[in-house]
């Protein structure tokens, strides 16, 4: 078995054929696969029908998986393993999710730009997201290369931003769509975390901005001056030139390296199923233990 990349975009973003995820994968080809990712963050791998079971397992192989955080209320009982983000507009019972369903606008936070989990103490490393019904139009994922955007950002502002801390809540991102259907328990266990703004990639050794929607302040600064630069900082890192739209298949498997992209859902027809499922690989340690830094 052999790994053949095909790029699909001029900086980053990559089909991989040449592999059949259902199999055990030998160490050799996992390896194939990590240094793919290392060099372009987001890996496209079509006709990959996989179960759960099966996306589990080989996501288990990239390293320990997270449980979903929906997984905590009781209100609605799950669709899928906890292993599984239900990246669905499905309830229980397999039908569309109806008009004023918490879970369908909580869902539409994915519309917005982010990195997965960077409101976790230590967020994703990797995500798997697996296309098992799509819509006909529309439902698109946007990828952006925050290494090249790092890398074109002006030496002053480099400089000025090198060492900052972000604090980063999911309380923050969905506040700025409105919802804010979080119950006490939620909103005391999803207080804003620290994360640093830039990172070097262990894999890569390249620089890279670590940014999302769920930033809404930073260390030290006023929040009036953070937000706007953490505005700007997107604006910057989401600019065409940076960005690669995915327009799925179903059985397509996507990997992508949360240390150095953001991504966002395009709008669909809600009215139509789509479903996804997302396995989620946890990195080590925080961003600050990383960068040496104390909590
Ligand atoms: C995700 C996500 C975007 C999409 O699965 O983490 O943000 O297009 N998905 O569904
Ligand atoms: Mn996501």
């Amino acid at each position: 078995m052999s790994l053949h990349l095909r790029p699909l975009h001029a900086l980053f973003a990559a089909e991989a054929t040449g592999v059949d995820l259902r199999e055990p994968l030998d160490d050799a080809a996992l390896a194939g696969i990590v240094a793919a990712l290392d060099r372009y963050a987001v890996l496209v791998l079509p006709a990959q029908p996989l179960t759960d079971d099966q996306q589990i397992a080989f996501s288990g192989r990239l390293g320990p998986l997270e449980t979903t955080i929906k997984a905590y209320r009781a209100d609605h009982k799950p669709r899928l393993d906890l292993h599984i983000s239900d990246v669905s507009n499905l309830d229980e019972n397999n039908r569309v999710l109806a008009e004023d369903d918490r879970r369908r606008m909580n869902g539409l936070g994915n519309r917005l730009w982010h990195t997965d989990s960077s409101f976790k103490p230590v967020p994703a490393r990797y995500s798997l997201l697996s296309a098992r019904t799509i819509p006909a139009e529309g439902g698109e994922t946007e990828f952006a290369d925050l290494r090249a955007a790092w890398d074109a950002l002006p030496e002053p502002m480099q400089r000025r931003i090198e060492g900052l801390v972000a604090e980063h809540s999911i309380l923050h991102s969905r506040g700025t769509i409105g919802f804010t259907d979080f119950s006490e328990e939620e909103r005391a266990r999803l207080q804003p975390v620290p994360q640093t703004l830039v990172r070097t990639h262990p894999g890569s050794g390249r620089k890279t901005l670590y940014l999302a929607s769920h930033a809404g302040a930073i260390r030290g600064m006023k929040l009036p001056e953070a937000r706007l630069l953490l505005l700007d900082l997107m604006e910057h890192a989401t600019q065409r030139q940076f960005v690669y739209r995915h327009r799925w298949r179903v059985g397509d498997l996507v990997i992508w390296d949360n240390r150095c992209t953001m991504h966002r859902a395009r709008p669909y027809d809600l009215s139509v199923p789509r479903d996804m499922h997302r396995t989620t690989v946890s990195d080590e340690r925080s961003t600050l233990a990383q960068a040496g830094l104390a909590a």
